[in-house]
């Protein structure tokens, strides 16, 4: 882990979390040279989500007891893994996903931002590969001088991946089904992390995403359903 200098929380936003969640200033600014010492994991870790971070989230902290509680869990199994292999550093290696679902505006793409700043502050360390659903069939789609297999892989193996907007394609293709099968079934078999959000209803999502996609995902995440207005529309509650 490189030792990171002292952070202006201002720059990254974080005057609020910090106070939200009782983490003082100083012990995120302590540790002195160490570089394995968790402040300095979490100065290190918020310069990272800082840049995969869109700007629109920037400051989002996440107030979903269900996405707090995954983090949690996936920081307390981190922990246990470093303990008992005596490691230098927690971080994430395995652990269960989290599917968000609910109509668009509700908040689960800031609930997953949130996350991300949420678990880069416990100090355990997260190598985060984010992307929307959209995005990653348009860089995986076959094309002249890109090796797709290659890119692929920088998904199905991300330690720990964020897919927003699964299911929001009109129509899925072959080729969509097949990444979300590949993809799906490799987290699945590896026990790999991954934060999906999806615009579908529970009952919609064997419909759009196949049965064998959806059983793997029943297995192998928590659920939880956002409801409400749109929140971009500013609706009344
Ligand atoms: N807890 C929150 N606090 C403040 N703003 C929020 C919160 N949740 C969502 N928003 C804002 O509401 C809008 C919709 O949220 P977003 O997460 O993008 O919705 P979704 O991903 O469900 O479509 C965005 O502008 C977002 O910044
Ligand atoms: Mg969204």
């Amino acid at each position: 882990m490189q030792w990171t200098p002292p952070i202006n929380p201002k720059r990254f936003h974080l005057e609020k979390l910090l106070a939200v969640r009782g983490i003082s200033l100083d012990w995120l600014n302590s540790g002195d040279a160490d570089p394995h010492s968790p402040a300095n994991v979490a100065r290190y870790s918020i310069a990272r989500a800082a840049e995969i971070i869109p700007f629109h989230y920037r400051d989002a902290i996440a107030d979903s007891p269900e996405v707090l509680a995954w983090v949690a869990e996936l920081a307390a199994e981190a922990r246990e893994a470093q303990a008992a292999r005596s490691a230098p550093v927690a971080a994430i290696t395995h652990g269960r996903s989290l599917l968000m679902l609910g109509p668009t505006g509700t908040g689960k793409t800031h609930q997953a931002y949130g996350a991300i700043r949420e678990l880069a502050l416990t100090g355990i360390a997260a190598r985060w590969v984010v992307t929307t659903a959209a995005d990653m069939y348009a860089a995986l789609r076959p094309r002249h001088g890109i090796d797709s297999e290659a890119e692929f892989c920088r998904y199905r193996d991300a330690s720990i991946l964020l897919i927003d907007d699964l299911g929001a394609e009109r129509k899925p293709t072959e080729f969509t089904e097949e990444v979300n099968f590949r993809l799906i079934n490799w987290r699945y078999e590896h026990h790999l992390p991954t934060l999906i959000t999806s615009n579908l209803v529970p009952k919609e999502i064997s419909a759009r995403l196949g049965d064998r996609v959806t059983s793997r995902l029943i297995e192998m995440c928590e659920r939880v359903v956002f409801k409400g207005p749109d929140r971009r529309r500013g609706e009344a509650a």
